[in-house]
Parts: C-alpha cells; structure tokens; sequence
C-alpha cells in the first residue's frame, strides 16, 4: 500500500478531505496530513490526527513529531534535517481541496507554507482537486492557473457541478466525493508504480451480433464482464488500456479508451487497427464463427411469398490467429475458449497450440452459476511454457487479476531473453 500526503487549504470543503482520508486509510494506505493555517478554521488537526493515527503539520518551522515517518512506519531515531522529508517519501501528494488561492500559490511557484513548498519539492505525482464558487472556478485567472499546473504535468481532478456552499448557488466548483478522490490517485499511483506501466494493454470484450436483417441477430450470451474486469484490473497496475467492446451493456472502466463495435467484421477492423499498438492483447471476446450469407437489407416478413425458412451461413475470419500470425516479436497473446464439460482441459491445449498463442484461459461453461453473464468465473490457464494454473470459483475482478499475474510472468520471461514466448517455445 502507498505512502499519500494530503495538502489541505481552506475550504468548506475540507470536511471531505476528513472522509478521504478515512477511505484511504481503511484500505491501507499510510496518510499524512499538511493543512494551511486557514483550512483549520474548518476542520481542526485532531480529526485529521485522529483518523491518520499521526501529527499533523502546518507550519515549516514546526518539528514532526513522527520525524517524517508515515503511519505503521517505525519512528527514526534522529529528526530528519528537512522538514520536507514527508514529501520527499510520498508515492502521491495530493491537495484536496485547493482553494483558487492555493493554486494560484502553485501556479507561480510560491513557498509561503509547507503545502505549497512540499509541492515545489514534490517528485512523486502531484492532484490538485479544486473546490470553490463557480465564478470563481470559471475566473480566467484560475482557469489560465489550472492550465499552467496540468501542463506541468499536475493531475487536476476536475470538480463536480451542483449545489455550492453559498446559499442558492449552484455550479462547478465542488469538490469531487471521497471515493473518486481516491480513485484519481490510486490510478496516479498505478500509472507511476504499477507492474504494468508502460504496457499498452489491447482488450476485447462482450459478443458479437451478425444481422440476419435489419432488426435480428444471430449472437450469443456473453455480457461483456470478464473483457471489463480485465480492462479495469490491467488499467489499475498502470497499462494503457483499449477495450474493444462488442454489445456491452454496463458500465466502461473509467480508466480505459473504449471503441464500441457490434459485428466480428467490425471487431476484426478494430483489432487490426489497434494490435500494432499492443504489447498484450487479451482475447476475450465471443466472436461468431458464422455469420448469415446475405443479410436482408429490411425487416423479413413472415408472411411474405419468399420468407426463408433456412438461414445459409458464410464463416467469419478467426481474428486471434490471424492476429497471431503477424504479430511482432514482443507481443503477448492470451485467447479465451468456453469449452462445454470434460476435456476442457485438452481441448484449450490443442487451441492453444493451432491458434499459436501464449496462454489459454479454458472456462467450463456447462457449470451453472459461472461464465457467461455471471459476477463469478472458475478457470483454467495454460500457457505455452507448459504450465497449468487452477483458479477456482472467484469474482471475475479477481480471476482477472489471476490471468494478468499470468501475463506478467510471461512478459518476465519475455525480457528476460528477448524473444516472444512463442518463438522460445518453438525453438
Ligand atoms: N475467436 C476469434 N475469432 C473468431 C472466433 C473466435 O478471434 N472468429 C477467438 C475468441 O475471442 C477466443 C478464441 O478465439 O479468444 C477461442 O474461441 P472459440 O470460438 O472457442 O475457438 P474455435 O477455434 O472457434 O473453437 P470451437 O471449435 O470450439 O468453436
């Protein structure tokens, strides 16, 4: 878990700042708290000490009691000489909220308190989370502030719109909710420490749908779930993350770009566009095998002289072998098969082989309560270096953690001797 430093200034909102850092606390992070001398007109240190189990600090020329040392951490024997030691030993600083005066201070690269000095010092990222009146918000001074601290690379957390503090207004200016505050620098701490950072991670997901006609389909039951959960779990260790997402009905992971497709055409199109850009792509896509030959342009009539009563079909291409067929050395390629009952196991390997991928993940999908559409998954994965790992019966969030640890050993041993697994396996 992190180290976050918490920069306070003196808002109303700061009462949410209290409620951050209970939420970061509870799944442990070590927090620290930095507060303006204003911000405590609205929130006294003892809550903040309270909930972070550690002194508070406001001024430079105040000694920590903690010597710098983040909760859970062992107290040094020695002060250090910096009073900027708890900035200088964070994975993440983040000011919540920031008034338009403490961003201002910011932007000009002020050092009239320890919040505004730690942030002249910090190296680690650096949210700015605003909160104040619209008007304010929206004055071209804060505005042309905010724009000089984002191009310094600053994460600034946009604020919400809606009732403000002053009585009857309303507008931007509110402080995100504690859990998307959190939410932001957890993404800023797996975009600068994750395991996969730097990884551009290619995803697909869901089922495609081939038109019969213009209002029918033939497809198939997957949700879309366990291509989301992989999305969302890779974007959380630092990948940039593409979804190719092929009839999903929920909710995109915030932290992926998401290229909506329906037909195995379009998600054919979509992975050539995309697979050059990839180090890893995760297969996990229900593609049709078939589609209906000749479509009819309008809706078919039951009634009419000619309505079909067979349905010819043509085969849609396999993307994943085609994929794997040009893909370049350092590329990572995981496929998916839903196999139904015994043999499921045998059955991955042989696809594994012909489809020339790194691993397999093989799901049963005769069991009642898991696969398609449903929260949980139970898989197997096999990779081409022979190994075989059981993952039982679990949310499709931790399955998908399952299969990244996979990819990441994969890519282990890809850096370890500079060929694709694939290419080792095979010489
Ligand atoms: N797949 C694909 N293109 C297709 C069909 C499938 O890329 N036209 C991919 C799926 O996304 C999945 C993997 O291939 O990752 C396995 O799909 P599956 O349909 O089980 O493979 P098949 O070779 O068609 O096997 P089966 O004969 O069991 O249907």
């Amino acid at each position: 878990m992190a180290r976050i430093l918490l920069g306070v200034s003196g808002g109303i909102a700061a009462y949410k700042a209290l409620e951050t850092v209970r939420l970061a606390t509870l799944v442990g992070h070590a927090v620290r708290v930095i507060q303006t001398p204003t911000s405590r007109r609205f929130v006294g240190e003892a809550s903040f000490a309270a909930i972070t189990g550690a002194p508070v600090l406001t001024s430079e020329f105040e000694p920590d009691p903690a010597r710098g040392a983040y909760p859970g951490e062992p107290v040094p024997e020695r002060a250090p000489i910096s009073h900027l030691a708890l900035v200088e030993r964070a994975d993440a600083y983040l000011v919540a909220p920031a008034t338009a005066n403490t961003i201002a201070k910011l932007a000009g690269g002020h050092a009239d308190s320890l919040l505004t000095t730690a942030a002249l010092a910090a190296t680690c990222p650096v949210l700015v989370a605003p909160a104040m009146n619209n008007r304010m918000y929206l004055h071209a001074a804060t505005q042309a502030n905010l724009r000089t601290l984002a191009a310094r690379g600053v994460i600034v957390i946009p604020p919400g719109t809606g009732q403000l503090a002053s009585h009857g207004e309303h507008g931007v200016g509110r402080l995100p909710e504690p859990p998307q505050l959190l939410a932001a620098v957890e993404r800023a701490l797996a975009a600068a420490h994750g395991p996969l950072t730097g990884t551009r991670v290619l995803v697909t997901a869901g089922g495609t749908q081939e038109p019969i006609d213009a209002v029918r389909f033939l497809g198939n039951r997957s949700s879309g779930r366990m291509g989301f959960a992989l999305a969302a779990r890779a974007a959380a260790r630092g990948a940039e993350v593409t979804v190719i997402a092929a009839n999903v009905g929920l909710e995109p992971p915030a932290a992926a770009t998401v290229v909506p497709v329906q037909t195995a055409a379009q998600l054919t199109d979509a992975c050539v566009r995309q697979f050059d850009h990839a180090d890893v792509l995760l297969m996990a896509a229900a593609v049709a095998d078939f589609r209906p030959a000749a479509p009819a342009p309008g809706k078919l009539k039951k009634t009419a002289a000619d309505a079909p009563t067979t349905l010819a079909l043509e085969p849609t291409e396999d993307v994943l072998s085609a994929l794997a067929a040009r893909r370049r050395p350092g590329q990572l390629i995981v496929g998916f098969a839903a196999e139904h009952g015994a043999g499921a196991s045998a059955y991955g390997r042989e696809k594994l082989e012909r489809k020339r991928l790194d691993a397999i993940v093989v799901n049963d999908v005769s069991q009642p309560g898991i696969g398609f559409g449903a929260a949980d998954n139970e898989v197997l994965i096999l990779t081409r270096d022979g190994a075989e790992r059981q993952v039982d019966r679990a949310p499709k969030e931790t399955v998908a953690d399952a299969i990244l640890d996979e990819v990441q050993r994969l890519r282990a041993q890809q850096v370890g001797d500079g060929a694709a697994p694939f290419d080792r396996a095979r010489s």
